[in-house]
């Protein structure tokens, strides 16, 4: 299976820089979101992301606007009836996950095509569920920024057809230039099920006293060469995706290191969610 033509559900963060790795890999993509706003706001955030690429020397001023003519906007998820692959990025919210894979089920024409969900940490196989294709259902967990970062995780539910499994292998690696790794559908799956309680444990140390977040941000980045400090990162990631990747761990685990720390919830509470929202521990207003 030769998969030419892309859908992504969802313009945020993830959503966005997912489009971008697809389109730059020389896909063919429909972008959805809920509103007009929201896909303007998505389409300049990958826009500028692909500026930032030929500033960087990752690609020639050819290739971004052949990237940028790859990609379109729909706030009508009829408009995926062609696609073979769609990678579901909406917000974290189970119900609103279901109620999109079981809409995609009846807009997919194609019974080949698969279905993925790029969730952080919600069980795979309950979106599976919502279809009528269950095998054909798998998590495509990306990294944040992905245009950036080469890993991308598989999330083999119960039910996924191996086959499946080994087209997106080939798909992510050979195509879209990304390093892979498989995962039991499972709480966190690989990395977040490491990165969770580790950022947390760096919020506790804030929260307690222990350490400032300026000297937590730096020990790490200089003592173990961490690319930005965990207090940095949690900003970075979003600190409503920590809370709720953090709450789904900890309500199947029941694993205390995956507890969110109450200063994470107040701070989500108060609507500081780190760059994403101008402020979160750090203050990106400027
Ligand atoms: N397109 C292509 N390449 C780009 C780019 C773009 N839009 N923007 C930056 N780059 C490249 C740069 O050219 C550079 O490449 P080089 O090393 O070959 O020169 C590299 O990316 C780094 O870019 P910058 O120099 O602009 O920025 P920094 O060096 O400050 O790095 C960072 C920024 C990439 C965010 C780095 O700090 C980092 O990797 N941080 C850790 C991020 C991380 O851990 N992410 C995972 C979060 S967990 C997650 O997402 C899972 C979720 O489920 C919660």
């Amino acid at each position: 299976m030769t998969i030419e033509r892309a859908g992504v559900v969802g313009s945020g963060l993830m959503g966005s820089g997912i489009a971008e790795v697809l389109a730059r890999a020389g896909i063919d993509v429909v972008v959805r979101d809920i509103s007009d706003d929201a896909i303007a706001a998505g389409r300049a955030r990958i826009e500028k992301s692909l500026g930032r690429g030929v500033e960087r020397g990752k690609l020639s001023a050819e290739e971004r606007d052949a990237a940028v003519a790859r990609l379109h906007y729909t706030v009508d998820l009829a408009d995926f009836a062609d696609r073979q692959l769609v990678i579901e990025a909406a917000s974290e919210n189970e119900e609103i996950k279901k109620s999109i894979f079981a809409e995609l089920d009846t807009v997919v024409t194609d019974p080949q095509a698969i279905l993925a969900s790029n969730t952080s940490s919600m069980p795979i196989i309950r979106f599976a569920r919502s279809t009528g294709r269950p095998e054909r259902v798998l998590g495509i967990h990306f990294f944040n920024p992905a245009p950036v970062q080469p890993l991308v995780e598989l999330v083999v539910s119960e039910l996924t057809d191996p086959q499946v499994v080994e087209t997106i292998d080939t798909f992510a690696t050979d195509v879209l230039g990304k390093v892979t790794i498989r995962a039991q559908d499972r709480p966190g799956f690989v990395v977040n099920a490491l990165l969770i309680p580790f950022l947390f444990s760096a919020i506790r140390m804030v929260e307690s006293g222990q350490a400032t977040k300026e000297d937590v941000d730096t020990g790490m980045v200089n003592g173990c060469a961490h690319p930005m400090g965990p207090i940095a990162l949690a900003d970075r990631v979003g600190l409503d995706t920590c809370l709720f990747v953090g709450q789904s761990i900890y309500e199947e685990t029941g694993d205390p290191a995956a507890k969110p720390p109450v200063l994470l919830s107040r701070m989500v509470d108060a609507g500081l969610l780190g760059t994403k929202s101008g402020r979160g521990f750090y203050d990106y207003s400027s």
